[in-house]
């Protein structure tokens, strides 16, 4: 099992050599303080890792450690789970746990988590094989769009139109000879009479070499060929029923093959258009979806990890009121998810028990051990997440990568202004957050968004029109525009 970085999909480079030291100092790349959360998600990535390093029997065994991550609104959780999913190129996706105990939802299956999983997998691995196919795809696509600019002298005949007929069958085996004055003229013409002559041959593949080369050159940007594309009758659509959404789709789609796929029209493309239209067609012949799927449900088994946001809010153990599935109910759904079961997916059954269960809640009221005892035990790790500091606030304004002042910075620019932070800005834009959070209620680190949207509010306006260009945003600007709101405390309550 490798895990890929995303940025290198495909690649070679693996995440077996990450030792939990490096995955904080990655995490912390991202987000501020929170050690203790960071050090327990570490070492649950590293133990994957070694998981996959035993003999088969003994992996079997070893569960994984599940953990909770304690802390109010706002201070990373959710961030550093989805920053872990990345690095480690694990699928991962996010539910919230009260929702599966609304009215709406009643019955809802909770097992949909693991098929969102699946999808994304999907979508990761198909990601990965089309870049795996790419150059192959391109090559293919410039074949076929050079058979359209200037048909083939005999019929090539071909199971179906679009179907990829190695590209190297219609290419010229000769090598192009330097084209003769008289080559016909780059204008698609219709298909000769069925000569055998040589040179009609030779003249055809002359021509043809040009094309290519003007292709390549963009020369032929301007002119308009037409392909046959698929019509998509519907508009991805679901139906949910009791089954889940699951088996409706696949029945539908074998009841009325003809909506989904199998009529195509002609239509007519630039050929910049037609080029990139006839590369997607051509990946999509190349990737091998049964393989894509495969792999998927494998690296969901062996790397998904599941973030369980708001678990406190089913926790308790009293039935709920009124219409709501009771919390404990949705426990129990959960459990048999956490413990190791098979959900039945579009891509075939998916065991979850080496799934990572990433579950996070404030716990202000309800406590980890308000859960039913069985989801406890499967869940060993706790880790507690502080509210953040003044200091925690100015650092996460400028240091992780997307640094919300970096952010702003880079959006100006696009307009050509150039911002600038003193450093009593960035003081006092953290003051103003800690008041506010104070003052109204305590959001964490989204304040800090609200406040610098409320900073560089006219600046994002007037940035078109403005000529002056260089902006330093300094204490005294914060202050003008925040003052007023900030010391009115209803004020503040709407507008920061
Ligand atoms: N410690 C931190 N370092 C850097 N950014 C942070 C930190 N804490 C929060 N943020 C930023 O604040 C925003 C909210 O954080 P996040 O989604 O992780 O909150 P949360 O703890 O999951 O809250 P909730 O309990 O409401 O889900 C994100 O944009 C995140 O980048
Ligand atoms: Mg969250």
């Amino acid at each position: 099992m490798v895990f890929f970085l995303p940025e290198t999909a495909g690649g070679s480079e693996s995440l077996d050599q990450l030792t939990p030291r490096q995955i904080v100092e990655e995490l912390d790349k991202y987000v501020i303080g929170q050690h203790a959360a960071k050090r327990a998600v570490a070492i649950a990535l590293r133990n994957r890792m070694r998981r996959l390093k035993l003999p088969p029997e003994m992996a079997d065994e070893v569960a994984p450690k599940n953990i909770i991550m304690i802390g109010p609104t706002g201070v990373g959780k959710t961030e550093i789970a989805r920053r872990l999913a990345r690095l480690s190129g694990s699928p991962f996706t996010k539910v919230e746990a009260s929702k599966f105990t609304e009215v709406g939802y009643v019955g809802r299956d909770v097992e949909s988590m693991v098929r969102d999983l699946v999808d994304i997998a999907v979508d990761m691995v198909r990601e990965e094989k089309i870049y795996e196919v790419q150059d192959k795809a391109e090559e293919n696509a410039e074949e076929r769009l050079l058979d359209l600019l200037l048909p083939p002298l005999r019929p090539v005949y071909r199971p179906e139109p679009a179907a990829a007929s190695p590209a190297s069958q219609t290419t010229p085996q000769t090598t192009p000879q330097t084209t003769p004055q008289t080559t016909p003229q780059t204008t698609p013409q219709t298909t000769p009479q069925t000569t055998d002559d040589r040179a009609d041959k030779t003249d055809f593949q002359a021509t043809r070499a040009k094309l290519r080369k003007q292709l390549r050159e963009g020369k032929l940007d301007n002119r308009t060929v037409e392909l046959d594309v698929r019509e998509r009758a519907f508009p991805s659509f679901e139906i949910i029923t009791s089954g889940g959404v699951e088996e409706m789709d696949i029945n539908i789609k074998d009841m009325l093959p003809g909506l989904f796929g199998g009529k195509t029209r002609k239509r007519k493309f630039k050929v910049p258009e037609a080029l990139e239209y006839l590369i997607q067609e051509e990946e999509h012949k190349l990737v091998d979806m049964d393989q894509v799927g495969r792999l998927a449900v494998e690296r969901t088994e062996q790397a998904g990890i599941i973030f369980v946001d708001e678990l406190d809010k089913i926790a308790g153990r009293e039935g709920g009121h009124g219409p709501d599935v009771s919390r404990e109910g949705v426990q129990r759904d959960l459990l048999p998810i956490v413990e190791g079961t098979s959900v039945s997916t579009k891509y075939g059954m998916v065991r979850t028990d080496h799934l990572l269960f990433i579950a996070a809640g404030a716990f202000h009221v309800a406590k980890p051990s308000d859960l039913i005892p069985e989801l406890q035990g499967r869940f060993p790790i706790r880790v507690e997440l502080h509210s953040l500091s003044k200091g925690d606030f100015i650092r996460i304004l400028q240091e992780p990568k997307s640094a919300l002042l970096k952010q702003y910075r880079a959006l100006l620019a696009t307009e050509g202004i150039d911002l600038e932070f003193t450093e009593d800005a960035v003081d006092s834009v953290a003051s103003y957050s800690m008041r506010v959070n104070e003052a109204t209620e305590n959001i964490g680190a989204r304040r800090l968004h609200t406040i610098m949207e409320k900073v560089l509010d006219d600046l994002s306006f007037d940035a078109p029109d403005l000529t002056q260009k260089k902006w330093v945003i300094d204490a005294e600007f914060v202050a003008r525009m925040l003052d007023e709101i900030a010391n009115d405390d209803d004020l503040s309550r709407y507008i920061l």
